[in-house]
């Protein structure tokens, strides 16, 4: 049986108020130890499936370096989260009026020295993504090692987010952002909480 309500910790005033002020927010703590670990067990199990995300259709990209699995419903705890997703999706569209209606999602694994260069998830508003999310789940991650993401909120000021284990960034995806080089395997799901017009 698929939880659909909210996680317990989420708070939806805060979400909401960030979105609304600034285009984005941070959410610590997002699951408790037990989930969080096997949510780590259960991308770590699936390594070996990730594939170069700067490579679509034989076509190489310079943007990225990172690697990525597309989730499908084989990955439970992972599923989960995405169904979290669209629970948190059907209160902005309260909120909001964003019409949204579906999650697409994929583990992301960046090694040494890869990075994501500055870009946006929604460019010109062409694929139907509205908000984007990225949940960090390596299981440690220190100050010095990397791979931030660089955000500039709706207010055009940037920000620093380290990616520390256990938290979840929430933007526009609008948004121009970056991964900044990683020193240490980084791990996370991006998702994404979209509008599409035709669901079967
Ligand atoms: C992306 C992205 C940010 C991050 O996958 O499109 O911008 O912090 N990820 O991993
Ligand atoms: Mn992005």
């Amino acid at each position: 049986m698929v939880n659909t309500s909210l996680p317990f910790g989420w708070n939806t005033d805060f979400i909401l108020d960030q979105i609304d002020n600034y285009g984005f927010c941070v959410i610590d703590q997002v699951y408790d130890s037990d989930f969080f670990t096997a949510l780590n067990t259960e991308c770590l199990q699936h390594l070996n499936e990730f594939r170069a995300a700067g490579i679509q259709n034989g076509v190489v990209s310079h943007i990225r370096s990172d690697h990525i699995l597309w989730l499908d419903d084989t990955q439970v705890l992972a599923k989960q989260h995405r169904e979290n997703l669209l629970a948190l999706g059907k209160v902005f569209n309260q909120a909001f009026f964003m019409g949204i209606n579906q999650v697409e999602a994929h583990f992301a694994r960046y090694g040494v020295g890869e990075a994501y260069a500055l870009h946006r998830d929604n460019p010109q508003q062409k694929n139907d993504r509205i908000i984007s999310t990225v949940f960090y789940m390596h299981d440690i991650w220190q100050d010095d090692w990397g791979g931030e993401l660089r955000l500039q909120d709706k207010q055009d000021h940037w920000h620093v987010i380290i990616p520390k284990p256990n938290r979840m960034v929430v933007f526009d995806s609008n948004l121009l952002h970056e991964v900044q080089v990683s020193k240490q395997q980084r791990l996370s799901i991006t998702a994404w909480l979209r509008h599409d017009n035709e669901v079967w």
